[in-house]
């Protein structure tokens, strides 16, 4: 399983073509699909993989089953970082055990999920994550994994997730070695980058994640300088202020800071053609569901083409959301059969959750500064907002 690049997805309006390599993907309407050739963008793909599916009597407004899902596989770590949205450190009680991680797999194969993401805490630190990692990639899903780069054995650990085969791996650089040791701990840049290095020299496909701070906003250039011969993808993004960022609310960034931010990468992403970066949150963004002729109702990413399964087996709309507002808990993968299908499709908490990236994506649409100085919000920094009113959303404008 897994070969291909390309996995065609059925759904009620046609199908989802699902790009392994870019871990993107494009929607088909019905007729634009032959069972030997699609025709895409002016592109003839010939050779894919296709997941069948029962499409008929089944809600039409929404996918099939989330494209994505993330797995904050542990909050176990190594790292005691300041930024940490989740807090970890210490391994929590009830985690998934292997064998209950590898049934969700499995039930989430099922589901023709089409691509997972391992985060955590630190997903190495668990004893079994290399075979837990290779049973999804045996399973056929895209998968990435999202590391600190701060290994015990680093030679042993970068072997391993270098002969997984993984679709991309990140680490996680937080700016400068001054400022990402600040954030994560003395001498941990040098073992990241270092990391990054080894990878990228086996020819892993890598990413880099940067939190944007005071510390790390104002030289972009210097971060990509450092890791630009090791990276195939950069991404920046707004700093939640929940977890352990609640303690450094002065390294938070203003909307001004934010979009001089945002001007300087767009002249500095045009001299690394190489690298595709991602540096506007916006509620509007490759992965939300747009106004659109497939029948799907419009929204954020969160909730309408991922979920999240969480360290115990709980689920929410989006990784962020468990540690903004319990409330939002959608269930337990272990009460659901290892299935998703059922929450998917049925519960009005993630109902609700849709309802508010909606009238989020659809109050982006009308706001004016949307192709102007919009440095980008998505619904868990709204839903932060809402609850923390006295942190507010400094992203928004509106
Ligand atoms: C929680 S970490 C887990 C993976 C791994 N331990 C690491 O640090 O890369 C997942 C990602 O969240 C980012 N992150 C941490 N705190 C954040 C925050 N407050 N807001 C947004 N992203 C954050 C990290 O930089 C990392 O790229
Ligand atoms: S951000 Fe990653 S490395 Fe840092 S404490 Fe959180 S989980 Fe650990």
């Amino acid at each position: 399983m897994g070969n291909e690049r390309y996995v065609l997805r059925d759904e009620s309006f046609g199908g989802t073509l699902y790009d392994r390599k870019l871990l993107k993907h494009d929607f088909l309407y019905k007729d634009q699909i032959d069972s030997t050739a699609i025709s895409i963008n002016g592109q003839e793909i010939k050779s894919f993989e296709h997941w069948e599916a029962e499409v008929e009597n089944l809600r039409t407004d929404i996918l099939y089953s989330p494209i994505r899902v993330y797995i904050e596989r542990t909050r176990k770590c190594n790292l005691r970082c300041d930024t940490c949205f989740n807090s970890s450190g210490v391994e929590p009680e009830g985690e998934l055990t292997t064998d209950e991680l590898k049934k969700s797999l499995d039930g989430m194969r099922k589901d023709n999920i089409l691509d997972l993401r391992f985060s955590g805490g630190e997903i190495t630190t668990k004893p079994n994550w290399h075979e837990e990692v290779g049973y999804a990639k045996e399973l056929g899903f895209a998968v990435s994994v999202n590391t600190n780069g701060v290994f015990q054995n680093p030679d042993k650990t970068v072997e391993q997730l270098a002969t997984l085969h993984i679709d991309q791996i990140t680490i996680s650089i937080d700016g400068n070695q001054e400022h990402h040791d600040k954030n994560r701990g003395r001498g941990t840049y040098e073992k990241s980058l270092e990391a990054l290095k080894e990878l990228k020299r086996r020819g892993a496909s890598t990413r880099t994640n940067t939190v944007l701070t005071t510390l790390s906003i104002n030289d972009p250039e210097s971060i990509i300088q450092s890791v630009a011969p090791y990276v195939d993808e950069m991404a920046f993004f707004h700093m939640r202020l929940i977890g352990r960022a609640q303690g450094i609310q002065n390294r938070r960034v203003d909307f001004y800071n934010l979009v001089e931010f945002y001007n300087r990468m767009e002249i500095l992403e045009k001299r690394y053609p190489n690298i595709r970066f991602f540096y506007k949150e916006r509620a509007i963004q490759n992965t939300s569901i747009m106004p659109n002729g497939y029948g799907l109702r419009v929204g954020s990413p969160d909730g309408l083409t991922r979920l999240n399964l969480n360290n115990g087996g709980s689920l929410w709309a989006g990784g962020y959301t468990a540690y903004i507002d319990p409330d939002f808990r959608l269930g337990n993968i272990k009460d659901e059969n290892y299935s998703l299908r059922q929450i998917w499709n049925n519960s009005p908490i993630l109902e609700s959750y849709r309802d508010f990236g909606q009238k989020l994506v659809e109050r982006c649409l009308s706001c004016v500064e949307l192709d102007t100085r919009c440095p980008g919000v998505n619904v868990e920094m709204e839903l932060i907002r809402k609850k923390f009113p006295l942190i507010g959303n400094p992203n928004c404008i509106y």
